[in-house]
This record gives structure tokens, sequence and C-alpha cells, in this order.
């Protein structure tokens, strides 16, 4: 009798729980370290609504800071010193467009990033500086490398960052970077303009958008805090940055990335692509696409595994309703301390089911905060 309830336990924990990412962050480098984890691909196009909803699924938070969904958009909130809080897709890109919908943080030396990254420090930015009301920051990087002092170029915002949203674009190929403003296309980089193309961005990259403060004068070098606009005040937080909207496309076809073939070089052409048969859709894409919640996962699944979900709790509560009858019969105390004892199980199984999700997502939130890395 009690498998029973197991079973339906199984049932409905398979079905309403979501899987667990296989894919975890790390710091591991893989130019210089081998077995660095594979990377889940987008392997397609999405847009994620920000607006509607913060989806902790397809984005871990990071770092210390308030990431809240208020109104129409998704905000990353700045309130005390050290704090850098920061969403990063689980997903990654092998060339591919970002667009990104949102309104710059306010505030003396705070800066709202919209990057794109990789493990092995390959990087594409939109950067936006508290107090600049004219100007979009770009930058890029090819393995972490800073010795290139022409990366960083800013451009012209028609209204100011702070107050309006924009959508600010990479689109990102082998043959050139470019960066867009609302319709604009303001920078384009080519590979040979970027150390003969050793510097060039090159590998799959994941979406972290975060903000942070470059102003705080006990973190951060005095050129960091000079080119930031200056020390942040934290009496005048909180500093917010809005996110709308983002729509991502992998230009790549794949399930997922690998570093098992790279060397030390960060050739595009090393990483290990492992593709997708045609018509197939990602793991990743299937995730995004397959109902969140509880109550929406209930009604995806199929009648049949309704039914066999109603019929075995049905079946439960009759055989429950016959233990009752047996065990009040046969000995009134007893029975009860033994029915009480199971319907204990019974509500454990079914509370499990609820905190399994919570505990899941509190460890995975945990595990994320620990980690304290700075865009
Ligand atoms: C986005 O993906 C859908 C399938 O999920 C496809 O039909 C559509 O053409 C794609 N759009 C672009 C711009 O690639
Ligand atoms: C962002 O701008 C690009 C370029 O004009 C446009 O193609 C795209 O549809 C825009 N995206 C959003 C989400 O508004």
């Amino acid at each position: 009798m009690y498998s029973i309830a197991v079973s339906t336990a199984a049932l409905l924990a398979s079905s309403l729980l979501p899987t667990a990412w296989a894919q975890t962050q790390t710091d591991c480098n893989p130019l210089n370290q081998t077995d660095c984890p594979d990377m889940a691909a987008l392997g397609g196009n999405s847009t994620f609504h920000f607006n509607e909803k913060w989806d902790p699924d397809m984005w871990m938070q990071k770092n210390a800071g308030e990431v809240v969904h208020r109104g129409n958009s998704t905000d990353l909130i700045v309130k005390y010193q050290g704090e850098s809080p920061t969403v990063i897709s689980n997903f990654y890109i092998f060339f591919g467009r970002v667009e990104i919908v949102m309104r710059a943080a306010t505030g003396q030396g705070i800066v709202s990033s919209a990057i794109l990254q990789s493990e092995c420090l390959d990087e594409i930015d939109w950067e936006f500086l508290g107090t600049n009301t004219t100007h979009a920051f770009t930058n890029y990087f090819g393995k972490g490398n800073t010795t290139d002092y022409t990366r960083g170029k800013e451009y012209k915002v028609d209204g100011a960052p702070q107050d309006d949203y924009h959508n600010y674009t990479i689109d990102w190929t082998k043959e050139r970077i470019q960066w867009i403003i609302d319709d604009e296309v303001v920078r384009e980089l080519k590979p040979e303009e970027a150390l003969d193309g050793k510097n060039y961005p090159q590998t799959p990259m994941n979406v972290r958008l975060g903000a942070w403060s470059g102003g705080d004068v006990d973190n951060n070098d005095k050129w960091t805090v000079q080119w930031a606009g200056g020390p942040t005040d934290f009496k005048e937080s909180p500093f917010t940055m809005s996110v709308r909207e983002v729509y991502v496309e992998d230009y790549t076809s794949a399930k997922t990335y690998s570093w098992e073939d790279m060397d030390s070089s960060g050739d595009w052409q090393k990483v290990k692509v492992i593709k997708l048969e045609d018509n197939e859709k990602s793991p990743t894409i299937q995730e995004i696409e397959q109902p969140h919640g509880v109550g929406n996962r209930w009604s995806a699944l199929s009648s049949t595994a309704k039914i066999a979900i109603i019929a075995s709790s049905c079946g439960v509560a009759a055989i429950l309703a016959a233990v009752m009858l047996f065990c009040c019969i046969k000995q009134r105390r007893a029975g009860a301390k033994e029915f009480a004892a199971y319907q204990a199980g019974v509500d454990k199984e079914n509370t499990d089911l609820i905190q399994d999700r919570e505990q899941w997502q509190v460890s995975h939130k945990a595990a994320r905060m620990s980690k304290y890395t700075r865009l």
C-alpha cells in the first residue's frame, strides 16, 4: 500500500520538478586546465521576458545584491558597498546575437554591464556609467588580454541611458562584431583589428547582466574609480539597473560545446561542437519551452498521466479507507496510531515534492552566492 503512495510521488516528482542542470559554473579556464566542464548550448533563439518575470531556471544569480522582478522590469539593485548583483545565462552561444532592452542605473561610479563572456575570458561588452547621460561604452577582450588600450570606445545614445529603455545589441560572427544602439550600428570590429585575430573573441560565451560599483574606493584602483566617474556615495543608494527583454540567438545549432580538443591557443576551431540533428531542438530550448511552475506542469501533463495520478491517488484513498475500517474494527487504539503513522508518511511524500523544488533552488542559489566574482 505504501508503494502505491511512493510511485504516485515518483510520478509527480518526475513530472513536476525541474531537471537539475548538469553544467555548473566553475572558474575553470580551459586554456590552463583540462577537464573543464561541457557547456549547454542555446542552439536556437529565445526571447526572455524580464518584464514579466525573472526566470532562475535559465539565469543564475551571482554575487551579493538584490535581483527582483517589479512592475515592468527585472531590477538589479546595488544598495550597500560590495554588492554587485549579476545574472548569468545557464547556456552558451558560439557566435550569435544578443539584444538587451534595458535602462542603466544612476549613481556616481555605478556601472551597468551587459556582456558576453567565455570561460577563457573572451568578452564583448556594453557598459554604462551612472553619471554619463550621453554615451554607452563598448569594449572587448581576447583571453583577458588588456595590453592593447584601443579596445574601449564610447558611442552617443539618443536620450539618457538612465532615463529611457534602449535596445543594445551585439551581433557576433567569425568575420566581425557589431555593436548596435536601437537601429544604428555604431561600431564594427574585425579580427585583423584585434592583434591579428589573437585578441578576437571566439569561444562560446554566456550572457551576463550586472550592476556594480567601479567607484567603490575600497575595492578598486584609482583608475577604475576615475573611469567609472568618481567615488560612489552609498548613502545615495539604491542604484537600480532595469532589464525588460533579452533576445538571444545562437548562430551554431548545437546541443553542447566542449573544451575537449582545446589547447592554449583558444582558437575557435578547437572548440568541439556537439551538433543537433535536423529539426532537433537543443535541451536548453526544450527546457525553455517546457512550462515552468507546478500548476503549469500539471496542465502540461498528458491526460494519461493525469488519469494515472488521479487513479493512484484514489487507490490510495480507497486503501486508506479500508485500512481505517480494518484497524477500527480490529483494534481501535492501535489502528488509529498506525493510521497516523501511515498518514504522516503520505503527508511527508507530498511535502517533500514541494520542498524538493524549494531546496533545489535555495541550495543552488547558496552555491552561486558563495562565489564572489566581479564582471
Ligand atoms: C527562432 O527559432 C524558431 C524555432 O524555435 C525558428 O522558427 C525561427 O526561425 C528562429 N528565428 C531566427 C531569427 O532564427
Ligand atoms: C533591437 O534592435 C534591433 C536592430 O534594430 C532589432 O532588429 C531588434 O528587433 C530589436 N530587439 C528588440 C528586442 O527590441
